[in-house]
């Protein structure tokens, strides 16, 4: 069957593409270490470290660990005097924050912010590569009633900086929740809340004056989970998609394959809308939970661990937006230890890597991109069916895995441990997953036409482990061709669709309605 054999040269063309990739990043996490923003010329990935937390590292001891671990960037909710002396020397490069509620002081007094400046970047700067100051959390949004000293803020801020001779050294910026956007879906079509003009319009101004980035906290977990059933889980998590699954812009054409790209685009376009072409987007709070209460379902270390991992590949992997392909945002995740003191849902004390005493949450996947976040890192990973792909496509390819791909098939046979859920898919994945275990697990081994993709979460469940496992491998039976289909798919499709709400439609869903149409068309023809 021409369909199914392995075109080689496409295989070599993977490795070169792949080899090339590995050869940038090396050279990228080896030639950079700037020590200002404005030198920063890759985009890099930072670490939030919040610290309600009740058995917490000492500051010397927190130093090791993020050394041990290879983060270069960090961002602190405050300006602990503690952490920046014992970052002195370390070339770990951090923002640092002023907590809202010393906005007051800061916007009506110069003398005040003078002395900010002095006692909290002055005696430590440059022992301490203090890169930024985040002034105020999500001020708009969460305390307006401060929005009218945010700027004043700023500019005394920076007026001390320009006093100490610093200003071309250190950035400063406000981080924004994503609400401040209307309308991000279609990106195109987002607009900042018109309400905020008066505060925006000059902060614009005063980041696009002083090339300073525009902060943003985005997070595609809370679009997830304000639009689950509309928003693929796949779309959130950054996992390969089907190009019919995709968003498609109807205004620019331009494909999203992930949230983040969308609500990243979202701001770009805002600001074009304002005449703002020149400021850049800086992500200063993205992340997953590992875990929830009840009604936190995909709040899971499986999840977490394939939104984090999946997104410091693409931050290294510098592959922009739909809009920007040439400007990759960087971003600081959220965060590196647990909270266990934050109150009540679950998630909020969940969002860390690690615990609070450097123990990791759960592991990341992230063994290609050289040594960043070595120390938390398992080289294994699966082939899998990709959901929601033709059946017939499908089951070709499985037959021919188990048919000239000589894969051992017997144990999705009747009565076997992989039989169940008996349906294509499932059966599909263990089958394409033993090809590509035993092919040394090169890319060019997980593909089948499109139909299959790469994995970092272990497959396996119950009874049925899946090749490569670590789980224990057992014995079993003999050689045998593949199985029937089923309606796994159907299935799908059907949830897809009894789960749209009318009553729960908000304005969100509305938009992600219209967002969605073109791919929910072809889902349900
Ligand atoms: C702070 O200094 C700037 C310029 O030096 C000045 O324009 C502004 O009025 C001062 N603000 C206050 C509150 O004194
Ligand atoms: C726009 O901002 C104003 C002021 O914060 C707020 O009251 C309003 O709800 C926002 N509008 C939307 C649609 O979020
Ligand atoms: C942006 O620029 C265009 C063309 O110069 C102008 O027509 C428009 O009014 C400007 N918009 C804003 C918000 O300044
Ligand atoms: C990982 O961490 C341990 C201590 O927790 C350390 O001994 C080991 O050298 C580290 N490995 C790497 C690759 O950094
Ligand atoms: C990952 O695999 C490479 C090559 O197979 C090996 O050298 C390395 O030690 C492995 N790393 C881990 C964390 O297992
Ligand atoms: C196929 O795998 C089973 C165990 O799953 C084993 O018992 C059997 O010998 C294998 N057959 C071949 C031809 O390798
Ligand atoms: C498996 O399928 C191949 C063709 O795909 C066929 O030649 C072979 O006889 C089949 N084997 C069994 C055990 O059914």
């Amino acid at each position: 069957m021409a369909t199914t054999s392995t075109p080689i040269p496409f295989l070599v063309a993977i490795l070169l593409i792949l080899t090339t990739f590995i050869i940038t990043l090396t050279f990228a996490v080896e030639s950079s270490s700037p020590s200002s923003w404005y030198e920063e010329k890759e985009p890099f990935l930072g670490m939030n470290i919040g610290t309600d937390i009740s058995n917490i590292l000492s500051p010397q001891n927190l130093v090791s660990f993020l050394k041990q671990q290879k983060i270069t960037h960090i961002r602190l909710y405050d300006a602990n005097p503690n952490i920046l002396e014992s970052l002195s020397g370390s070339n770990i490069r951090v923002i640092i924050s002023v907590p809202n509620n010393q906005l007051l002081g800061l916007g009506s007094s110069n003398i005040t912010s003078s002395s900010w400046i002095h006692k909290n970047v002055v005696v430590f700067y440059p022992k301490t590569l203090i890169t930024g100051i985040s002034v105020g959390d999500e001020v708009l949004t969460t305390v307006p009633s401060l929005s009218t000293l945010l700027l004043p803020a700023i500019q005394a801020l920076y007026n001390a900086l320009v006093s100490s001779n610093l200003h071309k050294k250190i950035i400063i910026s406000t981080p924004h929740s994503a609400s401040i956007i209307q309308n991000p879906f279609p990106p195109s079509q987002a607009f900042f809340n018109q309400t905020l003009s008066s505060v925006i319009i000059p902060l614009l101004n005063f980041l696009s004056r002083t090339g300073s980035p525009l902060m943003l906290n985005l997070y595609p977990y809370y679009v997830f989970m304000q639009n689950t059933g509309f928003v693929p889980i796949e779309n959130a998590l950054f996992k390969p998609l089907l190009p019919n699954k995709e968003m498609v812009d109807p205004n620019t054409l331009l494909h999203y394959s992930n949230v983040l790209d969308a609500m990243i685009d979202s701001a770009y376009f805002s600001m074009k809308n304002l005449n703002f072409t020149d400021v850049i987007v800086l992500v200063t709070e993205t992340g997953w939970p590992s875990k929830g209460d009840s009604k936190e379902p995909y709040a899971t270390k499986e999840n977490a661990d394939t939104y984090n991992s999946n997104l410091i590949k693409r931050v290294f992997g510098r592959s922009g937006t739909p809009l920007h392909p040439e400007t990759t945002s960087s971003v600081y995740i959220y965060e590196l230890f647990n909270e266990d003191l934050r109150s009540p849902p679950v998630s909020e004390a969940n969002w860390g890597l690690f615990y609070g005493n450097a123990t990791p949450a759960y592991l990341l996947h992230v063994s290609e991109i050289g040594t960043f976040m070595a120390n938390d890192t398992t080289n294994q990973t699966y082939c899998v069916a990709v959901d929601g792909v033709d059946l017939k496509t499908l089951q070709v390819a499985l037959d021919w895995a188990c048919g000239p791909g000589r894969v051992n098939c017997s144990e999705i046979q009747p009565g076997e441990s992989c039989y169940q859920p008996n349906n294509v898919k499932s059966h599909a994945s263990y089958a394409f997953d033993s090809y590509y275990q035993t092919q040394g697990k090169g890319s060019g081994a997980c593909d089948f036409k499109g139909v299959a993709m790469i994995t970092t979460s272990d497959p396996s469940r119950g009874s049925c482990t899946f090749p490569g496992s670590k789980q224990l491998t057992k014995q079993t039976k003999q050689v045998m061709n593949s199985t029937q289909s089923s309606n796994a798919m159907e299935k799908l499709r059907f949830r897809i669709f009894s789960s749209i709400k009318i009553s729960a439609i908000s304005n969100i869903l509305q938009i992600y309605l219209v967002f969605y149409f073109p791919s929910m068309l072809l889902f349900f023809l």
